[in-house]
């Protein structure tokens, strides 16, 4: 089996830091290092580090083209990857690229690109890099429009239907996952949402996208959601609206991993 990592199974007692099921109950985001957790809807650093750890290999390149403050392009060079990052928004991006070169192993090289990921060249950046291809991609997709990044029309959030939104996302995949290589893995990142009293199964309508492009599908983990910046009296609003309805409040989204076969 081609080698996609460093863990050297001899010694598999000794990875007890690494997740195998398929349920990851994380109560405390790691704040060490570079991450600052101020972004509004970024991820938690302990995603990147799991995935990366599992599917990529020291030296490895990973593709985050919703980089957002960056948490995945820091965990990547505290992990001694290097790293590809594309984000819309120019000011977020920036402070990301001030925060970036901070993180350990300076011999790593991350950059991030302010552009729209359904077009960008990424063809020219990996020859800049005299590489071909990277070996792992990284999707944490605006939930539709769940929050709104910003005004820009080429923003995901921004798309005025679901059907718009997973039209622009699977032309993110077709690029980003244009310059993977093969045989190694993708993952996204995404939750579901409610719309008109009803539920938007978001997550597996994206994962549809990957399975209709023939990536087999390995894995689908659920995560929990905690709303750590939230007030308690907004949680028993919402608590209260729910006991008083017909519905559930979102504790958890998904992880989903791809391999890429052909
Ligand atoms: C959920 S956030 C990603 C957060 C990131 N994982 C973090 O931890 O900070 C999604 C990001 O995608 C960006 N975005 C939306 N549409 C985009 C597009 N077409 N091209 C590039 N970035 C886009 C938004 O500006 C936002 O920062």
């Amino acid at each position: 089996m081609a080698k996609y990592n460093d863990l050297d199974i001899a010694n598999w007692k000794n990875y007890n830091e690494i997740y195998t099921d398929t349920l990851w109950l994380i109560d405390k985001r790691d704040n060490s290092g570079m991450h600052s957790g101020s972004y509004h809807g970024n991820f938690i650093p302990q995603i990147p580090y799991q995935l990366f750890k599992r599917y990529t290999k020291k030296n490895d390149w990973v593709l985050d083209p919703f980089a957002g403050s960056g948490t995945s392009l820091i965990e990547a060079k505290y992990l001694g990857r290097n790293g590809i990052g594309i984000e819309l928004l120019e000011e977020i991006a920036i402070q990301a690229k001030n925060r970036i070169p901070k993180e350990i192993n300076p011999d790593n090289k991350i950059e991030i690109y302010i552009d729209d990921s359904r077009t960008f060249n990424l063809n020219k950046v990996l020859q800049n890099f005299k590489i071909r291809n990277v070996q792992f991609v990284i999707f944490h997709p605006p939930y539709w429009n769940i929050i709104k990044f910003s005004e820009d029309k080429r923003d995901l959030s921004n798309a005025n239907s679901i059907e718009e939104f997973l039209f622009g996302f699977g032309k993110v995949i077709d690029n980003a996952c244009g310059v993977l290589e093969k045989n190694r893995y993708c993952a996204i990142v995404i939750g579901d949402m409610y719309l008109n009293s009803e539920i938007v199964p978001l997550g597996f309508k994206c994962m549809n996208l990957f399975l209709d492009r023939g990536y087999k599908l390995k894995a689908i983990i659920v995560k929990n959601f905690e709303e750590t910046k939230g007030k308690l009296n907004q949680k028993q609003i919402w608590r209260y609206r729910a006991l008083a309805s017909d519905f559930y409040i979102f504790k958890h989204e998904y992880i989903m991993v791809f391999k890429k076969v052909k």
